[in-house]
Order: C-alpha cells, then sequence, then structure tokens
C-alpha cells in the first residue's frame, strides 16, 4: 500500500514538473514566435490609406467640366477645367487654413483672412503669397488618381500645371 502511494507521489512530482516544464516551453515558444512575427511586420509592405498616399479619386466622368470636388480622405479638390484635371491642396497657402469651395461664387474663400482663389487655385486677393499648392494627378483606366505625398508649391498658376483629359 505505502509502496503505491510514493509511486504515485512521485508520479505526481513528476507529472506538475512535466506540466512547469510544459508551460515554460509553450512561454518561451510564444514569446519567439510574437519577437519573430513582430521582426518580419517590419519588412511587410504595408498598404498606406489616406493623406501621403496616392488616392483614387473616381472615375473621369466624376468630374464635368467646371465642376469643383471636395475628396475628404486627400485633403484636397478636384477642379476640372476645360483644358484638365487640376488637384488643389486645400491647405491655404496664407496660414495653413482649410479652404472652403464656395459654390454660390464659383471662387475658394479662406475664412481666416479672406484669401480669394480663382479655381485654378490662382489667389486674386487677400494675403495669401501664392497659389493653391498642386497634387501629382494621374489619370489611369480613366480614373483620376492624385498623389498627395508630392505637394508642390508654384508662384503662378500655368497651364503646365494642368493634366491634360
Ligand atoms: Fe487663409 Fe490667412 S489662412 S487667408
Amino acid at each position: 500500500m505505502a509502496q503505491a502511494g510514493v509511486e504515485r507521489r512521485d508520479g505526481d512530482k513528476m507529472t506538475r514538473r512535466g506540466l512547469l516544464r510544459n508551460i515554460m516551453w509553450v512561454s518561451a515558444g510564444a514569446f519567439a514566435l510574437q519577437v519573430a512575427v513582430t521582426g518580419l511586420s517590419m519588412f511587410w509592405p504595408r498598404k498606406v490609406e489616406g493623406f501621403g498616399s496616392v488616392i483614387d479619386a473616381g472615375p473621369l466622368e466624376n468630374f464635368p467640366v467646371g465642376s469643383v470636388t471636395r475628396v475628404r480622405d486627400g485633403r484636397f479638390y478636384i477642379s476640372r477645367l476645360p483644358e484638365g484635371i487640376l488637384a488643389l491642396y486645400w491647405r491655404c497657402p496664407h496660414l495653413g487654413c482649410t479652404v472652403p469651395w464656395v459654390e454660390s461664387e464659383q471662387l475658394f474663400i479662406c475664412p481666416c483672412h479672406g484669401s480669394v482663389y480663382e479655381p485654378t487655385g490662382h489667389n486674386i486677393a487677400g494675403p495669401a503669397p501664392r497659389p493653391m499648392d498642386v497634387m501629382q494627378v494621374e489619370i489611369r483606366n480613366g480614373r483620376v488618381l492624385v498623389n498627395t505625398g508630392v505637394i508642390r508649391e508654384r508662384a503662378r498658376h500655368t497651364p503646365a500645371d494642368v493634366t491634360p483629359v
């Protein structure tokens, strides 16, 4: 009887030890896996969306001549001119306020200090030192793609700023 009890107790000790050993190995394995996943994720290309990346503003037919369309995710306006497409960064070149498009006036009018811009982004009144900045536009497969990571200041509006359609 006693012999069987000792054996059982020894067996219990081994089981506990084995259990602790297993827990330790599982923990170490989980930690190593987490380190490996974190390390590998640094080399994995991430899908970047929103401001700073290329934004698909939509199909070209969504932008009829004369329209100005706000694209909130990219912080720009698509201004559809007769000669093509212009992507205007909505940040005022004066002190950085967001410039709204005022449909009734057919102008961009900054609410902060009153700078006024034409649909080309050209400044015509107020303290703004230059036209609204432009973003790089590409028309691909009939869609308007705007690279919000490439913002260009300009001294004045020129036809070269417009992406032909
Ligand atoms: Fe727009 Fe001053 S910030 S006019």
